[in-house]
């Protein structure tokens, strides 16, 4: 499923990283876990981050890089404080959701190749199936305190609405301008 950690990266070191880790026993087995206290921890998962679960845990580089870019729970690029996932399960594809995905990716001036807003605020991500194709196209957000906001029939009004209630919100915390 996906992860709850939403900030931007910020300037937290690999050691601070692995002083996090000393908690977590050292054994492969336990690589997800430290890839997630990593993440929590830094924001997202640069390399040398991933190396430093990976070393702590003892499995190679490569095998934690796979994880940490095989799961929507982990980010190797810096996060905006709000993850937006859009459904391209079947259903939500066929009802909207491809071209919802290119209005707000405009909408957030987000170019090819690129997955977040210059401003920080907002990282734009595909997903599989949410398992509430009745509400179809659908599109969930991840809010900086972890909760799930979840927005069934999804059309362009509808983004725009939720995109101009978040950047307030942004706003009023003093994220942006
Ligand atoms: S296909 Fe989008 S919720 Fe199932």
């Amino acid at each position: 499923m996906i992860g709850h950690t939403a900030c931007v990266g910020g300037s937290v070191s690999a050691d601070i990283v692995l002083n996090n880790l000393k908690n977590i026993e050292r054994k492969p087995q336990n690589l997800v876990k430290a890839l997630r206290v990593a993440q929590e921890v830094k924001g997202y998962l640069p390399a040398e981050v991933v190396e430093a679960a990976a070393k702590h845990v003892g499995v190679p580089y490569s095998r934690a890089f796979n994880v940490a870019t095989f799961y929507h729970l982990f980010s190797i690029e810096p996060l905006g404080k709000y993850r937006v996932f859009v459904c391209m399960g079947t259903t939500c594809y066929l009802k909207g959701n491809k071209e919802n995905l290119q209005y707000l990716k405009s909408l957030l001036n987000i170019k090819e190749g690129q997955h977040t807003s210059s401003d920080g605020l907002f990282t734009v991500e595909e997903m599989r199936c949410l398992g509430c194709c009745s509400h179809a196209p659908v599109i969930a957000v991840y809010m900086p305190n972890g909760a799930r906001k979840v927005i069934g029939r999804a059309t362009p009004e509808v983004i725009q609405k939720l995109i101009d209630e978040l950047r307030k919100e942004a706003r009023e915390r003093g994220w942006v301008k």
